[in-house]
């Protein structure tokens, strides 16, 4: 997989380069490169990791920084998902729905949750594995929230329910109760020891939504090209490899608790975004600056058609500006948006041409339609 970069000390100090450039721009407030150094070093104290999962795209990339620390990893999942991936690392085959025979007995110092979308699937790995293990980390997502109405929501706010709780059927409607369930069966089964990490949007080299990267496409491309709503809008995203950095740290740390995952760590506008995104091409990209009610009137919507782009009014005032505090204080760090951006279009690129395909985006001359109907307004 090529996008599986390791994270060298070089890499970060590239990495400074590139934001030390963006500042010089004003693209980031100076406050956001006072953030720790990620740890590259080997851990002194090597942790047994299990993750449940680890072959889709948040895995790998927790899979990689797990071995430059220096950990064990052991990975369970059906064997069905990128087999090829880390021959030397121990598989264990099973499925959540229905076998976990090869969990029992084992002994790890931390597991991370990654293939949980339902309650019995969480209830049932830390039945199996309830004392032979330090701590569960549960993924979840800011999709566990009740309502996205709320600016600058913290891990107190209330969380979404459902009328009949034992439903497994994973639809949009029901993906954040049963987070939010899931989350909790984590918490009942190990009250001292669990983490529940929260994500928004995970992003970067390796996803395969195609939401995000929508955006470096679109704008490489070049030509006038819309630009959604307010520049001011805020917009926010996690690199998955700053997840997985966080995660790992939060399981050494035996933290425990529940934190809100997404970034960067300051404000981002939606102009900002794009400019930043703008600023890793060499393209001829224009914006123009169509707003929420013209766009929504046009059949082109947030999230669908131009990702990233949730407007702040009401239900969805706070989507975009989720409160991370509790994850910084815990380690939680961001690259540069430059090199998610350059190495998010970089992989992309790389990819034979019928995997190049974008789950969220506006057809070519669909937005080429919504433009002209937009210069010739009255
Ligand atoms: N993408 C986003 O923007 C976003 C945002 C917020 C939260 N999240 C959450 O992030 C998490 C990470 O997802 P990911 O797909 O990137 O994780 P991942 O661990 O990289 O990939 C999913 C893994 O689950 C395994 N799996 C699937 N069904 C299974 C089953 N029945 N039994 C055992 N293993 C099974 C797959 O392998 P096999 O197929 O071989 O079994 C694969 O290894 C998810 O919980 C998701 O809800 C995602």
């Amino acid at each position: 997989m090529p996008w599986l970069v390791p994270t060298t000390r070089r890499h970060f100090l590239a990495s400074a380069a590139a934001s030390t450039a963006a500042l010089a721009h004003g693209l980031v407030p100076p406050s956001a490169l006072a953030q720790p150094e990620p740890r590259t070093d080997p851990a002194d104290s090597p942790m047994r990791l299990l993750i449940l999962g680890g072959t889709g795209f948040l895995g790998p990339h927790q899979v990689q920084y797990a071995l430059e620390r220096g950990h064990t990893v052991t990975l369970f999942n059906r064997g069905r998902t990128n087999p090829h991936l880390f021959p030397d690392v121990e598989k264990l085959v099973g499925d959540r729905n229905n076998d976990l025979t090869a969990l029992e007995g084992r002994e790890f110092d931390a597991v991370i949750d990654n293939s949980a979308n339902i309650p019995r699937w969480v209830r049932q790995s830390c039945e199996v594995l309830q004392g032979n293990i330090g701590s569960y980390q549960y993924v979840s997502s800011i999709s566990a929230y009740a309502s996205h109405d709320i600016p600058d929501m913290d891990e107190t706010a209330d969380v979404g329910t459902l009328d009949d709780p034992t439903v497994e059927r994973v639809t949009g409607q029901t993906y954040g109760p049963l987070k939010a369930y899931s989350e909790q069966a984590a918490r009942d089964a190990y009250p001292d020891t669990h983490i529940v990490v929260r994500p928004g949007l995970i992003v970067g080299p390796g996803d395969p939504t195609g939401r995000f990267t929508y955006w470096p496409v679109r704008i490489d491309r070049g030509g006038e090209t819309i630009a959604p709503g307010n520049p001011t809008d805020p917009v926010q995203f996690i690199d998955a490899r700053d997840l997985a950095r966080f995660q790992i740290t939060l399981a050494e740390d035996n933290a425990t608790g529940t934190y809100n995952a997404t970034g960067p760590n300051h404000p981002l506008s939606i102009a900002e975004l794009l400019y930043g995104i703008r600023a890793v091409t060499t393209s001829d990209v224009r914006f123009t600056w169509v707003d929420a009610d013209f766009l929504a009137e046009h059949e082109v919507y947030p999230w669908s058609n131009l990702p990233v782009w949730v407007p702040p009014t009401e239900p969805m005032r706070g989507f975009g500006s989720v409160n991370c505090d509790r994850a910084i204080a815990a380690g939680l760090t961001c690259l540069p948006l430059a090199d998610t951006a350059r190495d998010t279009l970089d992989w992309f690129k790389a990819l034979p041409a019928e995997h190049q395909r974008l789950g969220a985006s506006l057809q070519p001359d669909k937005e080429q339609q919504v433009l002209a109907a937009w210069h010739a307004r009255g």
